[in-house]
C-alpha cells in the first residue's frame, strides 16, 4: 500500500535499499500505515493575513521587557524596554519569534541543514521530534502493537527504552551486552538466537555511544544484525553522544580510519533508524531537540503520526542557530574542551585509593568510575554499597551530584560521572578523595 504523503522519488529510493527481507508495510502497525496525517490550512497558504487557525490576532501576553524572557526580543531587538513598551502601546508586543502563530510543522530548513552535515540526500531523510526521547517513543508507537509485541535492549542501557515499552504496553525483551571486564560489546550470537526465538521483537534498540557504558558499538556487529534474515524489525542506533567520539576523529586523537557514526549504514539499509540529539554536544538540552534519520518511507510514517506543531518556534530558531557555521564551530570548541577536561578528569581520579577501573570506552561526555572496597593496590574489589554511600553524601553534604549506577548489570560500584568544567572537575576529584578517605580508604 501507498504511505500518506510519500513522493514517488522517496518510495523509490527506499525500495533501491537492502535487506530484502525487510518490508516496512509489514512492520508498521496497520492503523498508523494507513492514517490520513493532520492537515491544515497553513499547509497550503503561509502568508497573508492568517485568520485560519483560531490563533491570538493581538500577538502574545509577555510582559513586555521581562528579563526572564530573552526571546521576546525588547531589550536585544527593540532597543530597550521604553521602546518596547512604546511599540506594545501602539502596534502589541514585538514579537520576533511570530510567538502567537503555530510553529513550521515541517521544518525543512533545519532538516537540509542536519541532513548536509551528515551527508544524507535531503530532508525526506531527517525527522525532529522533542528530544531524542520524542524519537525512542514514536518509533515504538508506530511500530509495536500494544500488549502483543516488544522490543530488545542491551543492558546495561538508556533507561527510556523500558519506560516507553512500559507506557505503550510493549514487552522488553533483554539480551545483555558482554559485561566481562567492561567491555560492554553487543553479544551479537545472543542477540540474534533471541531474535530468532521470538518474533514479536519489532524493534532493537542499541546506543552508541553507551549509556552509562560511555563504549561506542562495532559497526560491524550493527551489520550483522541488519543482515539477519529472520529478524523483519527495525534497529534503532541511538547516537545520542555520538558528537565527542566523531571531534576526537576531527581532531587526529582517534583513528580516520574508524566510522564512529552508523548514518553512513543508511545509504544501504533500510531497516535502520539512527538517533542523535542537540542535548550533548551543542549543549541544549534545554530546548528539546532530536534527531532521527532513516528511509524516506519511515520518516514520512513518522512524520504522520506525529502532533502536527512537535517542535516549538523557539527550540527551531535556537536550533537553526546552533547548526549554522558559527554554532557549530562553537559546539566543536566546546566539544574539545570536555575532550580535554575528561581526559584531566580520568588522569586525576585514578590515583585515588578506593577508585578502581574506568570503565568502558570513554567514548562520551562522561565516565563510568569504580569505588572500591580496599586501594587497587590490595586487591580492592567494587563496592556498591560504598558507591551508593559516597553519592549520597556527596550530593547530600557537599552538593555535588553524580549518578549511581551500581545496580546496573555489569557496572558494580560503579558511579558515572559527567565531565564538568575544570573546576567542577577538580571539586569532584576532591570530593571523592574525601569521602574515600571517611570510609577509611588512603586516610
Ligand atoms: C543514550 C541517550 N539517548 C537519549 C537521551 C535523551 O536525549 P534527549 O535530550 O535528546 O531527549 C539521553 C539522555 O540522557 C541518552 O543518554
Amino acid at each position: 500500500m501507498t504511505i500518506p504523503g510519500i513522493s514517488e522519488t522517496a518510495a523509490a529510493h527506499t525500495a533501491s535499499l537492502k535487506p530484502p527481507h525487510f518490508v516496512l508495510e509489514d512492520i508498521v502497525r496497520p492503523n498508523i500505515l494507513s492514517l490520513q496525517p493532520y492537515r491544515c490550512a497553513r499547509d497550503d497558504y503561509q502568508e497573508g493575513i492568517l485568520l485560519d487557525a483560531n490563533e491570538n490576532s493581538l500577538g502574545h501576553a509577555l510582559p513586555s521587557g521581562s528579563s526572564a524572557l530573552p526571546l521576546n526580543g525588547h531589550e536585544n531587538i527593540k532597543g530597550g524596554n521604553d521602546a518596547a513598551a512604546a511599540q506594545d502601546a501602539v502596534a502589541g508586543p514585538s514579537d520576533p519569534l511570530d510567538l502567537h502563530r503555530y510553529p513550521d510543522p515541517s521544518l525543512f530548513g533545519i532538516k537540509s541543514t542536519l541532513a548536509k552535515h551528515r551527508n544524507l540526500p535531503g530532508d525526506e531523510h531527517v525527522f525532529l521530534g522533542v528530544g531524542s526521547d520524542e524519537v525512542i517513543d514514536l518509533i515504538q508507537r508506530v511500530v509495536c502493537t500494544p500488549g502483543k509485541d516488544a522490543i530488545a535492549v542491551c543492558p546495561p542501557t538508556y533507561g527510556m527504552y523500558s519506560v516507553c515499552a512500559a507506557v505503550n504496553d510493549v514487552g522488553v525483551v533483554k539480551v545483555p551486552l558482554r559485561v566481562d571486564d567492561g567491555d560492554f560489546s553487543l553479544d551479537v550470537d545472543a542477540l540474534l538466537s533471541t531474535l530468532r526465538s521470538t518474533p514479536n521483537i519489532k524493534i532493537i534498540y542499541l546506543c552508541s555511544p553507551g549509556n552509562p557504558t560511555g563504549t561506542l558499538l562495532d559497526l560491524r556487529d550493527v551489520r550483522r544484525i541488519l543482515d539477519e534474515p529472520t529478524y523483519k524489525g527495525l534497529v534503532v542506533v541511538d547516537e545520542a553522544y555520538i558528537d565527542f567520539a566523531e571531534e576526537e576523529i576531527r581532531l587526529g586523537r582517534r583513528d580516520k580510519a574508524q566510522q564512529v557514526s552508523a548514518v553512513p549504514l543508511l545509504a544501504e539499509y533500510k531497516n535502520l533508524v539512527v538517533s542523535q540529539t542537540l542535548s550533548k554536544a551543542y549543549g541544549l538540552a534545554g530546548i528539546r531537540m532530536g534527531i532521527a534519520y532513516s528511509s524516506p518511507a519511515l520518516i514520512q510514517i513518522m512524520n504522520n503520526a506525529k502532533a502536527p506543531y512537535n517542535v516549538p518556534q523557539p527550540t527551531a530558531h535556537l536550533a537553526s542557530l546552533a547548526l549554522s557555521p558559527a554554532g557549530v564551530d562553537r559546539a566543536r570548541l566546546h566539544i574539545k574542551q570536555l575532550l580535554d577536561n575528561r581526559d584531566e578528569l580520568l588522569a586525576a581520579l585514578l590515583p585515588i585509593p578506593g577508585v578502581g577501573d574506568v570503565m568502558g570506552g570513554n567514548d562520551a561526555n562522561f565516565l563510568l568510575v569504580q569505588i572500591l572496597d580496599a586501594p587497587k593496590t590490595q586487591g580492592g574489589k567494587p563496592d556498591s554499597a560504598r558507591a551508593g554511600r559516597v553519592y549520597k553524601r556527596m550530593a547530600e553534604e557537599r552538593g555535588l551530584v553524580v549518578r549511581n549506577r551500581s545496580s546496573d548489570l555489569g557496572c558494580a560500584g560503579c558511579l558515572r560521572i559527567t565531565v564538568g568544567t575544570q573546576i567542577e572537575n577538580r571539586r569532584c576529584v576532591e570530593l571523592i578523595g574525601e569521602m574515600l578517605r571517611a570510609e577509611g580508604i588512603g586516610a
